[in-house]
């Protein structure tokens, strides 16, 4: 009898999921105060079908000489690439569109807070002309961070290209960020998602976990912080609750009363009697 061995090569997925999907969003200069139908959240709402102005489906600024909006993906999270759908108005793309000189110039950055310069800078735009700036940009940025930031820029005292409009817009209808998932990612072509539930992101060939969620630690994160402790690794000191254990694992806030003599969210402020 003979045994015929079939080895199955099975294309292995990535775990990236859209990290950027209903989270909070913002943008410097909306269009109206209070308008839906151009609101942030338009970008990362899943729906890109209509890319016009008027569809509910993009995110509309008041033009300025500086735009910019952002995704904050809530915690940290391990990115790989991001994908911007720019507004079309579902109107032939290129040259004769009138948004896309809008787009010019932009900038893609991923940080851990909202100020672009204290992140790391992905894409920067300064070749692409009406003719070769996709409608669909694909951003790769192998980084871990917190918010995805679109910049752009139309500052008086740089002469741009002709084709370039004159004010800076965020007018996008999605921004994908793709990443892994809370608990992250690894193996190869990080395929798996990281083994321990209260990781923050795991080695990328090992699964083990490198960087606990706040409020977590221990070789598998498995441990919640010490009475008294909280924050990333544990390391910070609780302020003065009235019981050590209303002190929040996460960010330090008292459920309950300050002791007495301190005030403030953490109770680390003074209070003083006069
Ligand atoms: C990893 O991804 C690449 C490109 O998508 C693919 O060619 C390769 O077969 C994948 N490797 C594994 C082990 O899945
Ligand atoms: C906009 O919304 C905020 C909060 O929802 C509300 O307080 C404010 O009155 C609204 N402004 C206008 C102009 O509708
Ligand atoms: C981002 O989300 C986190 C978690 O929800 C929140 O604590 C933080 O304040 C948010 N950042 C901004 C700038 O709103
Ligand atoms: C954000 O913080 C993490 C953990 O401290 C760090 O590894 C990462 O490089 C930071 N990302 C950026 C864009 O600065
Ligand atoms: C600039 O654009 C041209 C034309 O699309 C392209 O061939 C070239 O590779 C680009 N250069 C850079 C540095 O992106
Ligand atoms: C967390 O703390 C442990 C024990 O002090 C240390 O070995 C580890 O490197 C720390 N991890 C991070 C990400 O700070």
């Amino acid at each position: 009898m003979k045994w015929i061995l079939y080895i199955v090569l099975l294309e292995v997925s990535h775990c990236y999921v859209n990290v950027a999907l209903n989270k909070p969003a913002y943008q410097q200069n909306p269009f109206k105060p209070n308008y839906s139908t151009g609101d942030a959240s338009n970008a990362v709402d899943g729906q890109k079908s209509d890319l016009s102005r008027s569809g509910g489906q993009c995110v509309i600024s008041a033009g300025s000489v500086t735009a910019t909006w952002w995704v904050n993906l809530t915690s940290i999270h391990s990115i790989q690439k991001i994908i911007i759908y720019y507004m079309t108005d579902n109107k032939p793309w290129g040259t004769t569109n009138y948004y896309t000189g809008f787009f010019l110039g932009f900038s893609v950055y991923v940080s851990n807070s909202t100020y672009r310069q204290q992140g790391t800078l992905c894409y920067k735009d300064s070749n692409f002309t009406l003719e070769t700036i996709p409608a669909v940009v694909n951003v790769v940025c192998p980084v871990h961070g917190q918010y995805v930031i679109y910049y752009n820029e139309r500052l008086t005292e740089i002469s741009y290209p002709e084709s370039y409009k004159l004010y800076a817009e965020n007018n996008v209808c999605e921004i994908e960020v793709y990443g892994c998932p809370v608990t992250g990612c690894f193996g190869s072509n990080n395929s798996l998602p990281c083994l321990d539930v209260n990781c923050q992101y795991c080695h990328k060939e090992t699964g083990t976990c490198q960087m606990c969620k706040p409020g977590y630690k221990g070789q598998t994160c498995e441990l919640e912080c010490n009475t008294g402790k909280y924050g990333d690794n544990c390391t910070r000191s609780c302020g003065n609750c009235q019981s050590q254990s209303q002190c929040h694992k996460v960010d330090g806030s008292c459920s309950g009363e300050c002791a007495a003599g301190y005030k403030g969210r953490l109770c680390t402020d003074r209070k003083y009697y006069f």
